[in-house]
């Protein structure tokens, strides 16, 4: 569990917290309580993200992204202002260290402030700092390695007055990949056959961007970004038959467009979404030791396109499936559950995030 010990602004309690996924395309909610042994899905929102304020996952502009917060937080009701957000996870420095095991946790946060000066290339005072001890290699081992986080103030404090300016509280910072790996766990969990040291990789289709993630003992070994997603489909739509881009956005998602659309348009698509994830599978392949993958999971929006699973499954040969973090969730009455399994695969990092919550 990450605890950034000097931010003050963190609390390591677990507590009921709001995850927010804040994307090129939209900003997603998610609220999770525990049920029994498990977890119920509290609230979800989602809501636009102006054209432009975020691109190449940096914001461009924080008002109307605070704007577009405070609309998915008004129409969601969530029960409370708690949020947890992520960096991404190019911002932020990461690096293992070997420390003894018996240091309580405050011994724990001297040290690794200590050895943070040796392995950051920033003064200390302009970084946030965070740590989080890992299994020891063996069972008796006297030391255990920790990972160590550090991530720039500014861009922390810039993700605090984000959220304070959206009316929230903001609570916990995270890195989405460790948001990702949390809501991957609930998936892989549930993969017939699936076993320690299986090679699962993750395509996210998103907006504008596809991310190859490659996941080994529920840990990211692998992650590369392509310029590549559903606006192109949304784009060819609306070219080919001149509609705007809400238009052709909702086409998109209802299907109702004519005849020659799926042999003209949504075939090439599918294809040349799968061709993408071959070519990421390919450097993937040729910057490892790996040659194949057990597994093959879609997720973000664009995987919700009919038949593209198959597609993939049968060009790549793995099994495959369409991520659903809330498959085995409870859904409160409040939510509405056919849109929440709509947007469900695109909702892994605001899962991730809200589980921190939880855990
Ligand atoms: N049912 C659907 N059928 C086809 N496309 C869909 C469907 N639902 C969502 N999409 C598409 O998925 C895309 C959004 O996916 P997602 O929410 O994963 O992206 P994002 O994370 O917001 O963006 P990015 O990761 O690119 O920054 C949009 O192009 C949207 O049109
Ligand atoms: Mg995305």
């Amino acid at each position: 569990m990450l605890r950034m010990p000097d931010l003050p602004f963190l609390r390591p309690k677990k507590q009921p917290l709001i995850g927010l996924d804040i994307t090129s395309s939209a900003v997603k909610l998610l609220e999770l309580h525990p049920q029994g042994n498990g977890m119920k899905v509290a609230s979800y929102g989602v809501a636009p993200i102006e054209v432009g304020a975020v691109s190449d996952r940096r914001i461009k502009d924080y008002k109307s992204v605070a704007r577009s917060i405070q609309r998915v937080v008004e129409r969601t009701k969530p029960s409370t202002l708690n949020a947890a957000i992520a960096v991404p996870t190019g911002v932020v420095i990461t690096r293992t260290l070997v420390l003894p095991r018996h240091l309580d946790d405050d011994e724990m946060e001297a040290r690794v402030l200590q050895e943070a000066d040796q392995h950051i290339p920033y003064p200390l005072n302009e970084v946030a700092v965070d740590f989080e001890r890992q299994p020891p290699v063996n069972p008796d081992d006297e030391s255990q390695p920790v990972l160590l986080v550090a991530c720039r103030k500014e861009t922390t404090n810039q993700l605090d007055q984000l959220l304070l300016d959206a009316g929230l509280k903001p609570s916990v910072i995270d890195v989405e990949n460790f948001a990702t790996e949390r809501a991957l766990r609930l998936i892989v969990s549930q993969l017939p056959g699936y076993h320690p040291g299986h090679i699962v990789a993750v395509a996210d289709i998103g907006a504008n961007v596809t991310t190859l993630d490659v996941l080994k003992d529920g840990k990211i070994i692998y992650s590369r970004d392509q310029i590549f997603g559903g606006k192109q489909l949304t784009d060819e739509i609306q070219r080919y038959y001149g509609l705007s881009r809400e238009e052709a956005g909702l086409a998109k998602k209802r299907g109702n467009l004519p005849a020659d659309y799926i042999s003209e348009i949504l075939e090439p698509f599918k294809k040349a979404a799968v061709q993408q994830i071959q070519r990421q599978l390919q450097l993937f392949y040729s910057s490892s030791a790996h040659h194949e993958i057990d597994y093959l999971i879609l997720a973000g929006g664009s995987s919700a396109i009919e038949g593209l699973q198959q597609l993939a499954n049968h060009q790549i040969g793995a099994p495959s499936a369409v991520a659903n973090p809330f498959s085995n969730m409870a859904i409160s009455d409040k939510v509405k559950a056919a849109a929440l399994a709509q947007d469900a695969p695109a909702m892994m990092i605001a899962c991730g995030l809200a589980m921190r919550g939880m855990t």
